[in-house]
């Protein structure tokens, strides 16, 4: 997208804005698809909500057919709302409550476990609704992803899953396979997020594979799908890092050795998020002024860690775009310094700059995947709006929220104001 489209679109709609490109959207998924699939037949797409789970933008993806990987009851009614089915929605999260596991149950989908607790309560709910629950595990393969800790989602320390370790998940399966109420049907690991080393993946392939394999010889269990989760990482610095292709390339050939010592091959499901939607959006946010201090110059602007908190959770990065100064030359260095009263918020550290404004438009660019979905309203700040621009359309998906939000859903007891 322009900084001149960009820039008319930021005053049309105001700031702070969330802006996504569709076909952009569209791209990125028909490359991750297709990456898998013209290697393995049997490749099924479980978008992960949780990167964007804005209505329109689950529209695009269930219109490319994508599933849905769903870790909540309300993103679970997202993905039946755009009408995807049942077959294809994996309700992922750990500590499921039984309010959750009934929910799912009752919807028909397929239901990845991450406990033996989680196991037991949902064989008896199960059983008292008369209905076989439909299930995967999720498995701990204990590898380190090499990614943020606070993304890593595999290691041995990782509250995620039924480690492989001491034949937890061997057992698990196992024990499974009795129970009259649950039908076994495939298995799930997901190691991380932002993960731009493929050497974790084939360790990862490797290791369930194997362990399929385990399943099959053992205990005579035959498991429908493999899904190995997401967590391909993506560009935020420009930086030359796996694409779709190479992850497949790595570890498609695994699968299918390992499918010959299984006799068949099982359905590849995968679970991508952020290569779907990241860089597909943008905030773009105003700036309200410059401040020096004696140490550095900060750009304020009006918006924060409430709309993007990924920078202050995660120390990411995020390029900036000073659109309405896209053709002058950078010769200033600026932190870009979100309006939430906390150290910190800052939106992007010592960035080299054209000298900046009040008023100019800026852009923070691949911020579609986490970005709205993590957003919140802190310090009573209205969450931003979000357009969608396709083709020349570009139209408001989401509307601004205003301060009547904030009170609608409380209440002042009555003997309080008395
Ligand atoms: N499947 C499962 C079970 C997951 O937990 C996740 C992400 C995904 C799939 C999608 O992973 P992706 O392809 O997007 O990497 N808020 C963090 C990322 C947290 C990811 C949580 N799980 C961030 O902003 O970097």
């Amino acid at each position: 997208m322009e900084p001149k489209f960009l820039l008319k679109v930021a005053e049309k709609f105001g700031t702070p804005l969330y802006v996504y490109d569709e076909d952009q959207i569209r791209r990125n998924y028909r490359v991750f698809f297709s990456a898998f699939k013209s290697r393995y037949k049997n490749t099924k797409i479980f978008y992960a909500y949780k990167a964007n789970s804005s209505l329109a933008i689950c529209h695009i993806l269930h219109q490319e057919e994508a599933g849905a990987d769903v870790v909540s009851e309300c993103e679970l009614r997202t993905a039946q709302r755009v009408g995807v089915k049942a077959m294809n929605i994996i309700f992922t999260n750990n500590g499921k409550t039984d309010g959750e596991l009934q929910i799912a149950i009752d919807s028909d989908v397929t239901i990845n476990i991450d406990s033996m607790n989680e196991l037991y309560r949902l064989h008896k709910i199960a059983k008292d609704k008369r209905k076989k629950a439909r299930v995967s595990f999720r498995v701990n393969p204990s590898i380190d992803a090499r990614t943020h800790p606070k993304i890593a989602t595999g290691l041995k320390e990782s509250k995620f899953g039924i480690h492989l370790e001491n034949d937890l998940a061997f057992k698990a399966y196992r024990l499974a396979k009795e129970l009259d109420w649950i039908e076994v049907s495939g298995i799930h690991t997901h190691i991380g997020s932002q993960i731009t080393d493929v050497t974790a993946f084939r360790e990862m392939t490797e290791k369930i594979m194997q362990f399929v394999c385990e399943l099959k010889e053992n205990l005579d269990i035959r498991l429908r799908f493999v899904n190995l989760g997401g967590g391909l990482g993506i560009s935020y610095k420009g930086e030359n890092i796996p694409t779709p292709d190479s992850l497949a390339e790595t570890i498609i050939p695994i699968i299918k050795k390992f499918n010959t010592q299984l006799g068949y091959d099982p359905e590849l499901w995968l679970e991508p998020g952020r290569y779907i939607v990241g860089n597909a959006g943008i905030l773009l946010c105003k700036v309200t002024g410059v401040k020096e201090t004696p140490h550095r110059k900060f750009v304020n602007v009006d918006t924060g860690f409430n709309a993007l908190m990924r920078p202050a959770m995660y120390d990411s990065y995020h390029r900036v775009q000073v659109l309405s100064k896209a053709e002058e030359e950078s010769t200033e260095i600026y932190d870009i310094a979100g309006n939430i009263c906390e150290s910190g918020d800052i939106l992007a550290k010592e960035r080299k700059l054209p000298k900046i404004d009040n008023g100019d438009i800026i852009a923070i660019l691949d911020a579609g995947a986490y970005g709205f979905s993590m957003s919140s309203q802190y310090n009573l700040r209205p969450r931003p709006s979000e357009v969608l621009v396709w083709g020349d359309t570009v139209e408001v998906i989401r509307e601004r929220e205003s301060c009547e939000e904030f009170f609608k859903n409380q209440r002042v007891p009555k003997d309080l104001l008395e």
